[in-house]
């Protein structure tokens, strides 16, 4: 029997009744399928109607009625007691666990006090609560700490925000950073209220507008995350003309002659940098590769069948089944170690770098005892302000060189060799004094130690080094 006379002896109706079977169960199974997205639709949103959202809302928890999931995730950014090896959300005190950052920072507020980052919920309380922020202080010291900013720029114009005094905002600017500073109220997609970003992409002949939804995904981030100083005392900018890299931040300064203060010990004008987090995710493999900030540190989490973006932002390190695993076919303990393993190495190359820097600040401080010039110093003093700041974009940033290992590792290691060779140049310059002992480098071993001499130094009345 051939397929020919097989397909002739079947009767007439049964095409028809094929085809009509056939879109009977494909109609039903489209239904099922749109019941199911239904459902999945109605579960994600919450049982009570969405109520618009005014265009600068600052309070949280006006957004947390209609995006509860979200919201109570936010709010773990309160707990403040979880540890890392080096990082988690507990106030460490910087300064007790290292004193050498007491005589690095000798002459500014960061030598009086600095505390590891919380979570976003503490955001104003510790920005009024910290010794660093006095009367002199401007409101662009608000910038990155409240929902309130975008609201109060958009009234009073942005530089006039900036240039008000801090204290004037004080119990008036109460939100912490939340859901507006990040979100578009009508849509809840990405958005950047800072004007810092999007005038330092215009700055590099970029339109921020033009940035992928991934890169959103990191920028949004970047609006705080990032290196900034206040131009003409309070303009919130970011020195990123000629490029995020360290050596073309500080081309950018020195083009500037910018100066955040005279340093207490060696009389160097020093450049604070601040958390270049951003920066030096770039110049890192997971950059590189496409991964957001959001990937690792706001990870997807599924509760009760719905999936939706964890927004308790904390150490990945806290949720690496989530944060890494998704990616990393590794072990949780694998991974954990490889981390530490990564950090441990920067931590000490900072270490290093650190113990030689504070050493150049006092020969170039003795060398001063000594009766040398500040012409004489110039040189010297140059090596150092580059080697601080080297430095300190690594140590401001967080994350202990998890985000860019190896650049991380060679900024400090230049850091270390630039410190090494102002303290060459102190050497000869001593020598040619007759002086060939070395400098008599006082007891620093504890955060006491520390402060008296750096106390000694600021009132003008330093410790005798020679
Ligand atoms: C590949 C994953 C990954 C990406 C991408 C990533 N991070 Fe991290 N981040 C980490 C890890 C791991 C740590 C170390 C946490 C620790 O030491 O407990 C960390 C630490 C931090 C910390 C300090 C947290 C703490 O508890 O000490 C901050 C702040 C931070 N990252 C911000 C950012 C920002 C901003 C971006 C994007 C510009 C970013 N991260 C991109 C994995 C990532
Ligand atoms: C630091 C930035 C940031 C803050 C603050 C923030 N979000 Fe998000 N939110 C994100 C990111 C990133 C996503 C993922 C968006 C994407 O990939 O499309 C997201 C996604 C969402 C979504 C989409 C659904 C989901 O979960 O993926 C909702 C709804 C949302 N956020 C609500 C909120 C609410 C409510 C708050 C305040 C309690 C808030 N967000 C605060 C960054 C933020
Ligand atoms: C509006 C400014 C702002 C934005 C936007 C912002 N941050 Fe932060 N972030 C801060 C400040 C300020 C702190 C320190 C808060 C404190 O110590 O009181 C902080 C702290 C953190 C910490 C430390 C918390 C901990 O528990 O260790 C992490 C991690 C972090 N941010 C990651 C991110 C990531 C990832 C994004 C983007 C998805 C982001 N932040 C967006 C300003 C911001
Ligand atoms: C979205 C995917 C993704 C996530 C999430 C992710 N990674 Fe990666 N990771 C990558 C890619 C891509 C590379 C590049 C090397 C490769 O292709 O394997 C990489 C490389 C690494 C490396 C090797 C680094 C080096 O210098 O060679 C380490 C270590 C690492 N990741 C740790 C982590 C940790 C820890 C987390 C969580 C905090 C994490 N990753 C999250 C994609 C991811």
């Amino acid at each position: 029997m051939n397929s020919e006379s097989a397909k002739s002896r079947l009767p007439l109706w049964v095409g028809p009744a094929l085809f009509l079977l056939t879109t009977g169960v494909v109609v039903l199974l489209g239904l099922l399928a749109f019941s199911i997205t239904e459902r999945r639709w109605e579960t994600q949103r919450p049982a009570i109607a969405i109520q618009p959202i005014a265009e600068w809302e600052p309070d949280n928890a006006a957004w947390g009625a209609n995006y509860p999931r979200e919201y109570e995730r936010y709010l773990l950014t309160r707990d403040d007691t979880t540890r890392t090896m080096f990082g988690g959300s507990f106030p460490r005190d910087y300064l007790e666990d290292d004193p050498r950052q007491v005589l690095l920072f000798a002459g500014y507020p960061f030598s009086k006090e600095y505390r590891q980052a919380r979570g976003h919920y503490h955001s104003v309380t510790d920005v009024t609560q910290t010794k660093r922020i006095s009367a002199k202080n401007m409101s662009s010291c608000w910038t990155c700490k409240s929902t309130d900013v975008p609201k109060r720029m958009a009234e009073m114009g942005v530089a006039e925000f900036y240039a008000t005094p801090f204290s004037e905002f004080v119990g008036k600017i109460t939100h912490p950073i939340g859901c507006q500073d990040c979100h578009d109220p009508k849509t809840m997609n990405l958005r950047i209220t800072r004007p810092a970003l999007r005038e330092a992409f215009a700055a590099m002949g970029k339109d921020i507008d033009q940035a992928t939804h991934q890169e959103m995904r990191s920028l949004v981030c970047a609006q705080c995350h990032v290196e900034y100083y206040f131009k003409d005392g309070s303009y919130v900018t970011l020195p990123w003309a000629g490029g995020l890299g360290v050596e073309q931040i500080i081309a950018y300064y020195d083009a500037l002659s910018f100066t955040d203060w005279t340093h207490a010990i060696s009389k160097t004008s020093i450049i604070k940098s601040q958390h270049p987090d951003y920066e030096l995710y770039s110049a890192g493999i997971h950059a590189y590769g496409g991964v957001a900030c959001a990937d690792c540190h706001m990870p997807y989490r599924t509760e009760g069948g719905v999936k939706f973006t964890d927004h308790h932002v904390q150490s990945p390190l806290l949720n690496i089944a989530n944060s890494c695993a998704v990616c990393h076919r590794w072990g949780e303990e694998e991974i954990r170690s490889r981390v530490e393993a990564i950090q441990t190495k920067v931590a000490n190359a900072k270490l290093a770098a650190e113990d030689v820097l504070v050493r150049a600040h006092f020969d170039i401080a003795a060398a001063m005892q000594a009766g040398a010039t500040d012409e004489e110093l110039a040189a010297a003093r140059k090596l150092v302000r580059h080697a601080q700041y080297r430095w300190d974009f690594v140590s401001s940033h967080n994350g202990v060189g998890f985000h860019a290992p190896q650049e991380c590792t060679r900024i400090l290691g230049d850091s270390a060799r630039e410190a090494q060779e102002a303290r060459l140049l102190v050497a000869r310059l001593l020598a040619a004094k007759g002086i060939s002992a070395e400098p008599k480098y006082p007891d620093l071993s504890t955060r006491d130690r520390a402060v008296e001499v750096k106390n000694a130094f600021e009132s003008g009345q330093p410790t005798n080094l020679l």
